[in-house]
């Protein structure tokens, strides 16, 4: 099959490797990739949130299924310009991206369709937004209600600070307060043909810059999957798939149907498991980065199938998607100064070394090659990706081959799935 992806980051690197692993191998293309992704495959220069660029390289070039990584191109319309001449494409149109493109969008999707989330309250000036600060009370939680690169929430117990984070999101729109949700969070990726849904195995995200959870929000500095506590839980795996499907994702998914914007593509559920039970803290429309990079090197069932069904109105059909027991671990090599404002344009070295540590892969995310030089070109640089048998074997490999690569200032978190190693 002739597929595009679009996207330039680790994730787009870790689908392309899913799919080059496949028998047989796909022709597969990325627009615009990175260093790393065009040492796979082709390159193309387009700028893929450009829908009429995007749709006339996939006419001309005779692709068969495009998959959009970012959430940009989807925001943009390049999933509606593409079905509407015919091309299947995994991502949903511009209305349903909404639903991470708008938290209040998200939120009333949410109400209608009865999903559990938490309590939230827009606000449109500082003087709504400190009155519904005051009514949910500590630790507060402001988000911006646009797209925001993982810059737009702050979660605090400082007064001062919420209200400082609303000011500046207020410039720029509205902003929600929302009550603190208290537990562990999880990362379910559902597959979806707008009609009906396949899980992926759930992984878990490290949000914080810093060990021990510590430091600022940042887009995720490494994950690992499967989750094996929630076998004490829900009993298990599935059942925990289950239930998120019946009470989160299939009324979620009906709900955006019935208003016929239907959601076809990847509906990532951001959940947090209270005490309470599993509330979405966020809805995204689009793979998660860095959990896509522990997901799919799990998954056993062809990926370029599941993609293909979904968009194509075909999962009801297929048995749920099939993954491999081991572990998987991933931990982000970002740069300097990540993320307020990361230093770039700085050679990165080893990578031969750490890709060759046994079970490990790299997904390139911010990398160009300069005068023959592998430099870094934005925050997060790279996903060091490791397998093993248990996560102390995964930990160990992702961590060895860390050590082996340099680049001047870089950071990376060294507690990555260390809660579930032996
Ligand atoms: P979001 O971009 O909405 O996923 O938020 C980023 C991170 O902020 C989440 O992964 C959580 O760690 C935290 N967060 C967001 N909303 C809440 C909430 N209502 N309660 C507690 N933590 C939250
Ligand atoms: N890892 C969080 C995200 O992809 O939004």
């Amino acid at each position: 099959m002739k597929i595009l992806v679009l996207g330039s980051g680790a994730r787009e690197h870790a689908i392309i490797t899913a799919l080059l692993r496949e028998e047989p191998q796909h022709d597969v293309v990325a627009a615009p990739g990175n260093a790393g992704i065009a040492r796979d495959v082709p390159v193309v220069p387009l700028d893929p949130a450009d829908p009429e660029q995007v749709t006339n390289y996939a006419n001309l070039n005779g692709i068969e299924l495009v998959v959009v990584g970012p959430e940009a191109p989807l925001v943009a319309g390049v999933a509606d310009a593409l079905r509407t001449r015919g091309i299947p494409v995994f991502g949903p149109g511009r209305a349903a991206a909404a639903l991470e493109g708008s938290k209040t969008f998200a939120k009333r999707i949410m109400d209608v369709a009865g999903v559990p989330t938490g309590r939230a309250e827009r606000a449109g000036s500082l003087a709504e937004a400190t009155a519904a600060l005051d009514e949910f009370g500590a630790p507060y939680v402001v988000k911006a209600d646009g797209l925001a690169a993982g810059k737009g929430v702050l979660v605090t117990v400082d007064r001062a600070a919420a209200i400082d984070h609303a000011t500046y999101w207020l410039q720029h729109g509205s902003v929600l307060i929302e009550e603190f949700l208290d537990g562990a969070e999880v990362s379910l990726f559902l597959l979806s043909d707008g009609h009906s849904v396949l899980p992926l195995s759930p992984a878990q995200d490290y949000k914080r810059l810093a060990d021990g959870d510590l430091g600022p929000n940042t887009g995720g500095m490494g994950a690992y999957s499967p989750l094996p506590w929630l076998d004490a839980e829900f009993g298990s795996e599935q059942a925990f798939v289950d239930e998120v499907i019946e009470t989160i994702a299939l009324p979620t998914v009906r709900q955006l149907a019935a208003e016929d914007t239907p959601f076809i593509g990847l509906l990532y559920c951001g959940l947090i498991l209270t005490a309470e039970g599993i509330r979405v803290i966020e809805f995204n429309a689009r793979f998660g980065d860095p959990e896509t990079q522990v997901v799919l090197p799990r998954l056993v069932t062809p990926l370029s199938g599941l993609l293909l069904a979904a968009s194509t109105g075909g999962l009801g059909g297929l048995a749920r998607p099939v993954f491999s027991a081991d572990a998987c671990v991933t931990v982000v090599l970002a740069s300097e100064n990540y993320p307020d404002a990361p230093l770039t344009g700085r050679a990165l070295t080893g990578l031969a070394a750490a890709s060759a540590v046994p079970g490990v892969t790299i997904a390139h995310a911010a990398t160009s090659v300069v005068d023959d030089t592998l430099v870094s070109t934005g925050g997060r640089v790279l996903s060091v990706v490791a397998v093993g048998d248990g996560f102390t074997d995964a930990r160990a490999r992702a961590y060895e081959a860390l050590a082996l690569i340099t680049l001047e200032g870089s950071q990376y978190r060294t507690d990555i799935a260390a809660r579930v190693a032996d």
